[in-house]
Order: structure tokens, then sequence, then C-alpha cells
């Protein structure tokens, strides 16, 4: 029969039914068939309401029941402490073997699946409170002094909780006080029980099967349709919606920071290097080789290869991605892997961190022995800043280049290939029209050995960007930041001074969380150091403003989620991907 005439027919037994007897205290127990389909059922119950023909309504109501806890109680016969008492009564027992689990016994768990302590241990805790049981110097547990009688006798042990749960099982009357704690062991617990209650509506008689009538094709071909009345159709009924594809939030704002970027003028930096050398993750970034951020606790280090030094690259695949060989064979994989260290920038890096040295004359660097092993330790990048002063360390023939064919205009070399943003008043438009800057950006995935919580995961992308110039300075900074979060909606921030290794000032970005009701903090940012910029060829004279924020937090404030987790990982509901709206304003 197709799904309409059992609807059809379904609305015809509940009307007879009411005819007769006025209500329908529970739908599902008067028709057994509504509680087994109420996917089919339903809507033909709707559509009776929907025409006065019948009056529903859902009513709760509690009932105490026995518990999964309650059930294994009675199966065992005794409660844990009934149990235990047992044991003990037998003769003195060793506690080690009393408390021992059984072989094979499953770890007990809670409601949620926790594991919780095992009953019989919380049993003998809660008997040895009530002075039922005790342990004596030598670990036995014995009989305990509220069961001593004065002529040296022992009182029998009553389970009561037991009794009383068998009392209850069978239906008859237990103490009120026996009832919580009944309740409080949680042996028996509160069912709340849905029932649909139905009436005659105010349009009860008016019903009729006749309407229901559905069109079908054999009824066009052999114009039967005719003699039928046909079911008036309801177009303002929502319909459910087709399952289209949909960016995940993440991607919405990956893409939208990324198009802000590229119509400032900014270049997309080479970022597909996971796998980085300490070298540039850290020694470039004058980050002293003691300094505790490159601890294990902070870095996932590589165990294979261990060292981007040839000779002492592992013959194994590396551990990250199998197919990469450990030694790379050829120019082309160790420019992917990207481990060799620039021999030329060695020396450099070594004067600076050691003292300054010619190099960087007003440093004094950190003034220790710089080791090369250490830099050449191989790691998951903790930050894009690596790909940063990569691409700084290419850019010094270029940079010179312009700069020498035209060293003081400050008008823009060639006209803008997208008009002016925010209008003449943001600060970082005259930066960003000044052909003086080589302007650069990234985002990608970084990885931190850190807790995960709600506001950090141990894998993040990150969106790092870098402007390089002339005479810029920290408003320059604010201006760009604050120019760019505008973009994605977020004007609730403030900077707030802090330190890095690689940049003299630094700021940290925080942002209003509407859901959390505070400060987030959501990036980072500064000027690149001297002892950062002039080992890489940069002149003297040159600053680069940087920043680096996560991509996680500012999508966590646009679409309203205050678990990284729900946006990010394993926990992502797929559903929420679907509806997720981020409130990016659309230019
Ligand atoms: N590397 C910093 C971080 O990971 C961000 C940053 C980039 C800070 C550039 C200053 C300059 O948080």
């Amino acid at each position: 029969m197709d799904t309409d005439k059992l609807r059809i027919e379904f609305q015809k037994n509940v009307h007879d039914f009411l005819r007769q007897n006025n209500k329908i205290e529970d739908l599902a127990s008067a028709f057994p068939i509504y509680a087994t389909n109420t996917e089919l059922y339903h809507p033909a119950l709707q559509s009776l309401q929907s025409k006065a023909i019948v009056t529903v309504e859902v009513k709760s109501t509690t009932k105490m029941t026995i518990s999964k806890e309650g059930e294994s109680c009675l199966a065992a016969g005794h409660t844990p402490e009934g149990e235990v008492m047992d044991i003990v009564m037998k003769g003195p027992i060793q506690k080690t073997v009393l408390l021992a689990p059984a072989p094979n016994a499953p770890q007990a768990t809670d409601k949620k699946g926790k594991k919780v302590q095992d009953p019989r241990t919380v049993a003998f805790f809660a008997l040895t409170k009530q002075k039922l049981i005790e342990t004596d110097a030598d670990g036995n547990v014995v009989v305990g002094s509220s069961l001593k009688q004065a002529d040296g006798t022992t009182k029998p042990f009553e389970d009561t909780i037991f009794l009383a749960l068998q009392q209850f099982a069978k239906g008859e009357d237990v103490k009120p006080e026996l009832v919580k704690e009944l309740t409080k062991k949680n042996y028996i617990e509160k069912q709340i029980i849905k029932s649909v209650v139905l009436a005659k509506g105010t349009a009860f008689d008016t019903f009729t099967t006749e309407e229901q009538v559905l069109l079908t094709n054999q009824m066009l071909l052999t114009d039967e349709w005719k003699t039928h009345t046909f079911k008036e159709k309801n177009f303002t009924v929502p319909a459910d919606l087709p399952k289209w594809g949909k960016l995940h939030p993440l991607q919405e704002m990956r893409s939208h920071f990324r198009r802000v970027f590229l119509r400032l003028g900014f270049t997309e930096m080479f970022t597909r290097r996971y796998v980085e050398s300490s070298f540039w993750n850290f020694d470039t970034l004058f980050q002293a080789q003691s300094h505790p951020c490159r601890d294990i606790q902070d870095t996932f280090f590589v165990a294979s290869p261990t060292y981007t030094m040839p000779d002492q690259v592992l013959d194994a695949p590396c551990s990250l991605h199998p197919s990469l060989p450990a030694q790379p064979k050829n120019e082309l994989e160790r420019y992917y892997m990207g481990l060799d260290l620039p021999e030329e920038l060695i020396p450099r890096i070594q004067q600076v961190h050691e003292g300054g040295g010619d190099v960087c004359s007003d440093s004094l660097g950190y003034r220790y022995k710089w080791n090369r092993a250490e830099a050449s330790k191989v790691i998951l990048r903790t930050h894009t800043t690596a790909m940063s002063t990569r691409t700084l360390s290419t850019l010094n023939e270029g940079l010179k280049r312009v700069w020498r064919k035209n060293p003081s205009s400050q008008s823009p070399e060639r006209p803008l290939a997208h008009p002016p943003i925010h209008g003449e008043a943001c600060l970082s438009h005259s930066l960003l029209n000044d052909a003086h800057s080589a302007r650069f950006f990234s985002i990608d995935r970084v990885y931190r050995n850190e807790t995960v919580d709600k506001t950090h995961l141990a894998e993040f992308h990150q969106l790092e960007g870098f402007v390089v110039g002339r005479g810029l300075n920290v408003a320059h900074l604010i201006g760009t930041i604050t120019h760019f979060f505008a973009e994605v909606g977020m004007t609730q921030f403030k900077f707030q001074p802090t330190y890095n290794p690689y940049t003299e000032p630094s700021m940290e970005m925080h942002a209003y969380h509407p859901i959390l009701k505070k400060f987030i903090e959501i990036g980072n940012s500064g000027i690149f150091r001297e002892e950062v910029m002039v080992p890489l060829g940069i002149d003297k004279d040159v600053r680069a403003i940087a920043w680096g924020f996560g991509l996680e937090r500012p999508s966590m404030l646009q679409c309203d989620v205050s678990e990284i987790g729900a946006l990010f990982g394993g926990k992502v509901d797929e559903e929420w991907v679907r509806e997720s709206v981020m409130k990016i304003p659309h230019k």
C-alpha cells in the first residue's frame, strides 16, 4: 500500500476512535502503529490538527524506573555493600584481596562513559565510614565496631537498600526515605514519559477522506482524474532544502583574508614547508638557542631526519611524509624539503647571535657560542614567520634595484591594480600606495606542542604578513592591522605591548569575543629587529612591519563559536559546517 493510503487509513481510524470515545489519552498506546513509524504518521496527524479536526496536546509525566545499575544489583542479589559485608562476615580478609578487581572485569563507568571507581571500592569506603567494617594494622578487613554487641557477638548486617530495591521492583510501596536513598545511589531514576493526547477539534465533523486523492500518472493517462476531487496543495509549507556544497567557515575566512591581501597588492609567499629547520624557524629570527620556546614542550621535533646536515640524515623515510625520502635525491626534492641550511647565511647569523659582529655592529647579540647542530634540528614549523625570513633573504637584491632607480621618490612608481579600499583616511593607504614597499602574506598551517583546550589547538592556521620599506613605523603597523580587521567586521580590538625576540617594539592584538565576553589574544606583531633584517642582506635603514595571527580565532569570533575544536579538528560537526554563517561583510 502506498504511504498516502496508509496515512489516510490512519486518519480515518483516529477519527472513528474519537467519534466513539471523545478522547485519546495516549496516542501511542491506542495506536501502536503510530509509535512504530512516527515519521510516516506524524504528518497525517498534523494535517488533522491544522484543519481543526482534532486537537493535539503533548503531556509529560514522570515515573520512577529501575536504572541499569539497579538491574545489575537485582541480578547479583545484593548491593556492592551487601557483597562486601557478606565476605567480611565470613572472616577477616586482606584488603588487597577484597578489593582486587575480578579478572576480565570491565572498567566501571558512569552514564557519560567516564571511568569511575569500582563499586566495591566505593562500598568499602562507605562501610568503613559507617564503622560497619574496619581495617586492622595488618591490612585485614574485619567486622566494624557498630556491629559488635556488648556480649561480644556480632549483629547481622541487613542489606536494606537491596531489600527496598526488590520491593520497588515488585511494585510494592517503599518508604519515602528509602526511595530517596535508591535515587541517590542511582538504582532508580526519573523517566519522563511523553504522551500525545487527542480530542475532537472544532471542525471534527468536516472530516472527509475524499480530498486526499493524489494525482497519479495513471489517472492522467486514463482520464480517471476527471472523476476525483483533489487534495488542495499547500504551497506555504517549507520544503526540505536540498544539500548543497558549502565552504568550511575557516576556508571562507581564509579566502576572504586572501582576497583582502591580494587587493592591497600583497604577494602570497610559498609556504609548502611544514617541515622546517630550526635555522629558519628560530635562528634567523634572532631567537636564542636556549630560548624556552625551542623546548620540546612547544615544538614538535622530527625524529627522522633529526638534522638537516646531509651526513647526519638517516637513511629512513621522513616520519611526517613517508613518500618523502629522508635523504633528498635530487635538487627538486631538496627544494621541496627545503632543509639544507644556506651556507652563505650561516656565518652572518652566527655572528649576530654571538655578539653582533661586523654584520650588526650595534648589537651585542646573545654572547654565547652558536651551535650549528642546534640550528640543524628538523621541526614542524611553529610559525609561518620562518617563511617571512626566507622571503626577506631573497629580497635584498631585488629591493635594492628598485630603490637605487628611484632613491627619494615617495610617489607610486606604477598605478595600483585595485581601487582604494577604505578611502584616503586609512593610515595604511598611503603606505600601500608607496611603490617603495614590498608586501607579502601567507595563510598556512603551523604546529605547536600545546595542551589542547577551548582556545588552543596543536595544529592551526596562521596568517602572516609583512611590509618592508624605508621609513615604516608603528603607526603604519597599527593602521595596516586595523584596516585588515575592519575588512572582516572586527572593530573591537586593542593592542598590548609584548616581547618577541625578533621584533622591537612588539604588540599583541586582542579582540573581544561576544560569547566568552572577554578579549582574547588573536595575534602578535612588531617591527623586525636589525638583528633579523641586516644578516638577511637588507639595508640598515629599511624597516619591516610584520604580524602573524591565527585564522581560527577571528573565525571563532565571526561565527559565534566558543570552542576552537568546534571549528577545526576531529570534532567538527558536518551539519554545523553546513549551517554556519560567517559574518564577513561582503563587498
Ligand atoms: N610569529 C609570531 C607568532 O607566531 C607572530 C608574529 C609575526 C609576530 C611577525 C611578530 C611579527 O605568534
